[in-house]
């Protein structure tokens, strides 16, 4: 007879369900072992559709409701960046896990009091800085730990997106919707906080923002850290939409004995078509979330099972920081003041 005692289910709620929210939908559908137990959003419509498609009987457009529920292990916070303060905190002080999406926040104060709620509480509190899980990045650090190129010397970071995706993208400075990626990336590699920054910001297309505001479609940021490491991250969305490529992203990091290079622009898989609804040349990237054989395949894929392994195991999650986020919020507010001031901003 098998002594292996089955494994217990975990139950999940995604908490705002706009594009990025139904891929982590999708993703927890399809993990093993995993129930989405509950939705919400504040559009009862979309709620209501996301709801349907997942078979999830629980539905919320008010988050307040969840907080009374003691079946929920664990919520991921998908809203815009500005929400998440309340939503985390409160999620913590009610007992669940939480993965909150980058930018973690948008305001230091607003990192520190999440932190301080996962300290006080004891639940575990992850940012979605989902490239520490895509096996391209990864392999950097990995090499990086094993000293294949020595002592690290200089970072390069570059996200560039299609001008057509700046339109949902500009609400917030994308100091706080693009760079986090570049940011955490950097913290990761270089092992080391920040301690200076410069940055310099343009917009080229304004008409472009969703909503008035100050997003600059260009911005470039200077990090000198503690231990002599420097970095140079790149931000834009001025990549000719009718290029093809969704995701024209690069990273590079320099050591005492060699290079690491990271580049997403050639996916390995193109498409060539002359139909109407997508005409010309198209390239995306299957690195993040994707489909082979009906199962979700990516990255973000293995974040949320790297999580719920870690609950269901009572292991601290380490391998994404929290720590570093809020450092990286930090960094992030630095980069707004200084390509606002133009003067070096010091940490
Ligand atoms: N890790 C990544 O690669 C990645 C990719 C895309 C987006 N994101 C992050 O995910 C978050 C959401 O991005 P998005 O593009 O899906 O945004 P979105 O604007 O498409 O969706 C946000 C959703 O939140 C809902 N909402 C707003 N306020 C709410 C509230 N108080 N309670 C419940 N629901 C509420 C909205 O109705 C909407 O459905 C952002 O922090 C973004 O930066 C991360």
């Amino acid at each position: 007879m098998s002594t292996l005692k089955p494994t217990p289910v975990l139950r999940v709620a995604v908490i705002g369900l706009g594009a990025w929210g139904q891929c982590h939908a999708e993703t927890y559908a399809a993990l093993p072992g995993v129930e989405i137990a509950a939705l919400c959003d504040a559009d009862p419509a979309r709620l209501a559709a996301i709801a349907r498609r997942h078979d999830v009987p629980l539905q919320f457009t008010d988050c307040a409701a969840l907080w009374q529920r003691d079946d929920i292990d664990l919520v991921s916070v998908v809203t815009p960046e500005h929400l998440h303060r309340q939503i985390v905190v409160d999620a913590l002080h009610s007992g669940k896990h939480v993965l909150v999406e980058k930018a973690v926040a948008t305001e230091p104060s607003d990192a520190h009091a999440m932190a301080a709620a996962a300290r006080d509480t004891g639940r575990f509190l992850v940012p979605g800085h989902i490239l520490r899980f895509d096996l391209r990045y990864a392999e950097v650090k990995r090499q990086l730990d094993e000293g294949a190129i020595g002592d690290v010397v200089s970072i390069f970071s570059r996200r560039s997106r299609p001008q057509k995706q700046f339109v949902h993208h500009s609400a917030n400075h994308t100091a706080y919707v693009q760079m986090p990626h570049d940011i955490d990336l950097a913290l990761w590699w270089a092992g080391s906080r920040v301690t200076r920054v410069r940055a310099v910001e343009r917009c080229l297309r304004p008409e472009l923002r969703a909503v008035e505001g100050t997003a600059p479609d260009v911005l470039w940021a200077n990090l000198e850290f503690a231990n002599g490491i420097v970095a140079v991250l790149h931000s834009s969305w001025l990549l000719p939409s009718n290029a093809g490529v969704d995701m024209g992203d690069y990273a590079e990091v320099i050591g005492s004995h060699g290079v690491l290079k990271v580049q997403t622009a050639d996916s390995g898989f193109e498409m060539w078509s002359d139909s109407p609804a997508s005409p010309g040349r198209y390239s995306p990237d299957l690195g993040i979330h994707h489909r082979v054989a009906g199962r979700v395949v990516g990255a973000l894929r293995e974040e949320l099972g790297y999580l719920c392994d870690c609950i269901r195991g009572h292991r601290p999650p380490t391998h994404a920081s929290f720590a570093d986020a809020v450092h990286g919020v930090e960094v992030a507010h630095a980069v707004v003041r200084s390509a606002a001031s133009g003067q070096d901003v010091v940490l």
